[in-house]
C-alpha cells in the first residue's frame, strides 16, 4: 500500500489536515506536497467546509521542513521542468476562502514554518520551536518564507532568523507576532478546534468576505484595499443573513444562517 503522508478529516464544517510522517518529524516530501495541493484545490470549492485546521501527527513536530533525504542527489533539468509545471500548494491556500488555522507543537522548521506562515492564524504549544533553518543547508526558503516572514515580524527580525537559521521558542514567537497564541501542549488541539468552531458558527458569506478583504487588501495600496473592503461590505448588505442577524438581535435569539 502507498504511504499516505497527509490525513484529512471533516466534521460539522471544520476540516482538519494532519501531516502524517511522524517518524521523520513530518518532513515534507513530494508525495506530501502533491497531497496538500489536491486537498487545498478541492477545499476552494467546498462550501461545506467553513474553517480548516492544520497540524502535525505525533508529539514532536508540526513539520521539520523539506525532506532532506530528497536533497542528496542533484536534480536534473527534467526534474526542474516537471517542477515548473506544478502549482505551489501554498498559492492554493491563498485562494481558499476558508480561514486556515495552524496548530503547532514541537518543531516548525524550514518548509514547515513556511506552511504555517501561509496559514491565517497560528496557535503554538508551549514546546514549539519555529525557524527558517534553510541557511544551514546552503539554501534559502523557497516556499514564500522570505516574503511572508518579514510581513509578520518585520525586516530586522526576519533577516536575523533567516540569516542565522535560529530557532525561536514559543514565548518569543508570541512576543514578535509570529504566532497569535501560546497554550499548554495538552490544550493545543482543543484550543485550535474551539477557535475553528467559534469562527465556523458565523455567517458564511461574511466569513469569506472578511478573509478576502484582509488577505486581498494586504497586497494592495491602501486606497485600493479600502475600495475592495467597500465593495465587499456593500455586497454583504444584500444577503438574507444580514436581515436574519438583525432579526435575531431584536428577538434576543441565536441567528440561523442560511448562507444566502
Ligand atoms: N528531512 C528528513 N528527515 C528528517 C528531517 C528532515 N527535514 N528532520 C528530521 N528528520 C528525521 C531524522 O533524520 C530522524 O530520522 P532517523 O530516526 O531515521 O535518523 C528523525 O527525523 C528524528 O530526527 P532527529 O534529528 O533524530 O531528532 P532530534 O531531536 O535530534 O533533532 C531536529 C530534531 C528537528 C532539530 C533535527 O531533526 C533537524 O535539524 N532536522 C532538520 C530541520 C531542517 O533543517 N529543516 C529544513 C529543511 S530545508
Amino acid at each position: 500500500m502507498t504511504e499516505q503522508p497527509v490525513r484529512y478529516e471533516a466534521k460539522d464544517g471544520v476540516a482538519t489536515i494532519i501531516l502524517d510522517r511522524p517518524d521523520v518529524l513530518n518532513a515534507m516530501n513530494d508525495l506530501m506536497r502533491t497531497a496538500l495541493l489536491e486537498i487545498f484545490t478541492r477545499l476552494r470549492t467546498d462550501d461545506g467546509v467553513k474553517v480548516v485546521v492544520v497540524t502535525g501527527a505525533g508529539e514532536r513536530a508540526f513539520c521539520a521542513g523539506a525532506d532532506i533525504r530528497e536533497f542528496l542527489e542533484l536534480p536534473t533539468p527534467t526534474h526542474f521542468r516537471e517542477a515548473r509545471k506544478r502549482i505551489d500548494f501554498r498559492a492554493e491556500m491563498e485562494r481558499c476562502s476558508q480561514p486556515i488555522i495552524a496548530a503547532i507543537r514541537g518543531f516548525a522548521l524550514g518548509g514547515g514554518l513556511e506552511f504555517a506562515l501561509a496559514c491565517d492564524i497560528r496557535i503554538a504549544a508551549e514546546d514549539a520551536q519555529l525557524g527558517l533553518t534553510e541557511i544551514n543547508l546552503a539554501i534559502i526558503p523557497g516556499g514564500g518564507g522570505t516574503q511572508r516572514l518579514p510581513r509578520l515580524v518585520g525586516r530586522g527580525k526576519a533577516l536575523e532568523m533567516i540569516l542565522t537559521g535560529m530557532r525561536v521558542p514559543a514565548a518569543e514567537a508570541l512576543r514578535i507576532g509570529l504566532v497569535e497564541r501560546v497554550v499548554p501542549v495538552a490544550d493545543l488541539m482543543p484550543a485550535a478546534q474551539a477557535l475553528a468552531r467559534q469562527i465556523a458558527d458565523k455567517a458564511p458569506i461574511a466569513l469569506r468576505y472578511a478573509k478576502e478583504a484582509v488577505v486581498g487588501g494586504l497586497g494592495l495600496p491602501l486606497a485600493d484595499g479600502i475600495r475592495l473592503e467597500n465593495d465587499l461590505a456593500t455586497l454583504l448588505r444584500t444577503t438574507e443573513d444580514r436581515v436574519e442577524g438583525a432579526k435575531a438581535f431584536v428577538e434576543k435569539r441565536k441567528p440561523k444562517w442560511t448562507g444566502t
